[in-house]
Formats: structure tokens, sequence, C-alpha cells
């Protein structure tokens, strides 16, 4: 739907919870990085450490985490001047419009979260009350800047539905339309990366197993090693992206490739089709080491000085504020909550 009376804004997050993996450099930072460089966006990258804290951090590494993940920003190649990077919890507005969605939103709409029943589980009596109301939190990240387009991986889709609902929600029922529904962009070969060792299974900072993912700060022994073991079967790559239907964990190596290559899955495939994996998997691991040594070089680097690292996050939340602020102001304002001048 056409919104032109909406800045082109984009908005997105990523949790500050254990380190970066490869499904969110190649589903989400190396896509914020290209939106950024195109120009015809304001670009607005958060570290949702509120997000990080449904679910118990150690107080310690929670802090280097959402450090090591602004490095990670800033290597990958999000530019804090261009693009306004900061932590969450600097910006309250956040929290503060999270509660009026919690308002908004429904019990059923969250019920049916099918990451909340995942992240649960069995045990969803002994889950906390923020994991349930997450998606609420996440409407108002968004939200909070109006933003119009959201960049993340296929397993958000879910969530950027109900940030739309939400929005059309608070309109129809304050007779407003002062916010904007919100368009994913869920886009290239790499929106749902999936762990190297169960093609039907999502890569995931979680997982019990590390040879499963590839992390940002593995070395370039580590990343071969894992390419290496993933798991495949034992036909040769087809020459056309139809011939991987059937073969996730064939299909998963060929998206990973044409990813981090910049092509497209057939262009890949055009060239490797015919090879065993054997020949393939090697070809994949120094392309993987290719892209990813000089952004981990970078982030370590960078973690050597906190402070700095500190310094930009501030000056992210700043920025940040002076779009939050006024937005949750004339929510409030069309909610009826009084403001003394
Ligand atoms: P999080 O921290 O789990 O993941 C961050 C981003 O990485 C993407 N991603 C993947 N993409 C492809 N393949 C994978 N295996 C893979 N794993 C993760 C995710 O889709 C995401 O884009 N709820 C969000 C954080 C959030 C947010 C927001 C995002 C909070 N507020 C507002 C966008 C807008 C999350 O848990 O992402």
């Amino acid at each position: 739907m056409a919104q032109p009376q909406f800045t082109p804004r984009v908005f997105s997050g990523i949790q500050p919870s254990g380190g970066l993996t490869l499904g969110n450099y190649l589903g989400a930072m190396k896509r914020f990085v290209t939106m950024q460089d195109e120009g015809s966006f304001e670009t607005i990258y958060c570290m949702v450490d509120l997000h990080a804290i449904t679910v118990w951090q150690d107080p310690g590494k929670l802090t280097r985490a959402t450090r090591e993940l602004c490095a990670g920003f800033i290597a990958a190649g999000i530019d804090p001047e261009r693009s306004i990077l900061f932590n969450q919890s600097q910006v309250p507005e956040h929290a503060q419009l999270g509660w009026i969605f919690n308002c908004v939103a429904r019990m059923g709409w969250m019920k049916r979260m099918t990451q909340f029943k995942d992240k649960a589980g069995k045990n969803a009596e002994n889950a906390s009350l923020g994991l349930f109301g997450y998606p609420a939190l996440m409407a108002a990240d968004i939200l909070a800047y109006h933003a119009t387009h959201v960049p993340v991986g296929e397993d958000q889709k879910q969530h950027l539905e109900l940030t739309r609902d939400i929005a059309a929600k608070f309109n129809h029922d304050y007779e407003t339309e002062f916010f904007p529904l919100t368009e994913p962009v869920i886009e290239g070969a790499a929106t749902r990366v999936m762990s190297l060792r169960d093609g039907s299974k999502k890569m995931s900072k979680s997982d019990p197993s590390d040879m499963a993912r590839i992390n940002m700060t593995d070395d370039a022994e580590a990343i071969a090693s894992k390419i290496r073991k993933a798991r495949t079967d034992p036909e040769a790559l087809p020459s056309e992206a139809a011939g991987l239907n059937d073969r996730p964990e064939a299909r998963n190596l060929v998206n990973i490739y044409a990813a981090l290559a910049d092509r497209t899955v057939d262009a890949v495939l055009a060239e490797v089709g015919g090879k065993q994996f054997s020949e393939f998997k090697p070809m994949l691991a120094d392309l993987a080491v290719d892209k990813l040594s000089p952004i981990s070089t970078e982030m370590a680097r960078l973690m050597q000085d906190p402070a700095e690292i500190d310094r930009i996050l501030g000056r992210g939340a700043e920025r940040a504020r002076a779009i939050a602020a006024p937005i949750l102001a004339q929510a409030y304002d069309i909610v009826g909550l009084v403001r003394s001048a």
C-alpha cells in the first residue's frame, strides 16, 4: 500500500544474546549495509538488549555481547554517521510505546506466535511475561520511528505481520492514520540459513552444537572445518535451482555461496553444476573465509576500545531519541494521556 505521508525509513534490530552467526549476517546485517549504501532510506539499526533479557542473560556477558554486536555492525559496513546505531535500552521511548502496544495487542494474537511457542517450549507457564509480550515491544521498536521498511530474515515474518496488526488496530481504535503499515523486506538467497548439521533446522546462536553454525568470530580454520563436515547428500550439484528441491542441505550450501558472492543461485549453479561436494566445499570455505575474516579481524580491533563503542552507542541513542520522542508524545496525545508542558 502506498504511504506517501511517511518518510522512507528503515528500522531493524538484532538481539545481543550470544554471538553473531552467519545466519544473522546474511539474513540481516549484510542487507542492512546494502540499504544504507543505496541511500534511498534513512537507516536505523538497533541492538535490542531489552528483547535479549526476555530470557535470563548473564549481566557481564550481555554487556560484552552488546558491544561486540556494535563492533560487528561497524565491521560489516554500517557507518554510525550515515546510519543511526544504538542499543535499545538507551532510548526509553521503545519501552514506553511498548506499554501502549501491550494494551492494543490481544492475548489471542500473542498466543499464536510460533517464536514464543518454540522458545517457551513445553514449559510455557514458566516463561517470562516479557517473552510473551516480546512482539509488542518489537512493534514499538519499529513504529516509534514510523519506519516504513524492515529488513529481516524469514523467521521474523510473523512478528512483522503482528506489527502491522498492532498499527492497524491502534489506528482504528483511535480513529487516526498515525502509524504506518510497515513493509517487511525479506529478500535474497539467504533469508533462511539452515543448520550445517540438519537442513530442516534454522542456523541459530542457541543450537547446542557449535558445528551447526558459523560464528562471525570463527577463525579460518574453524570455518573451513565446519564447512568440510557440513552434512550433505551423495549426489553431484545440479545445474539449475529446481534440482535443489528435496535436497535441503545442498540447497543451503548453495544459498550461502550465492549470498556471500552476491550472485543468484542460478548463476552459481551454472558454474558449479555437476561438481561433487568434495570440490564445492573447499570453494565455499575459501569464499566464506575471504568474506568473513576481514569482518572478524575488524571486530576484534574495535573491541579493544570499549569506551569508543559506548560513545558511538550513546551518540546513536541521542539521534534516535530525537526522532522517537516526538512520535511517542503524539501517541500519548492521541491516547489521551496528560503531558504537562
Ligand atoms: P535475532 O536477533 O534472532 O536475529 C537478527 C536478524 O537475523 C535474522 N536471522 C536469520 N536470517 C537468516 N537465516 C538465519 N538462520 C537467521 N537467524 C537469524 C533474523 O531474521 C533477524 O532479522 N525479534 C528480532 C529482533 C528484533 C527486531 C526488532 C527485528 C527486535 N525488534 C525490530 C526487526 C525490527 C530477533 O530476535 O532477531
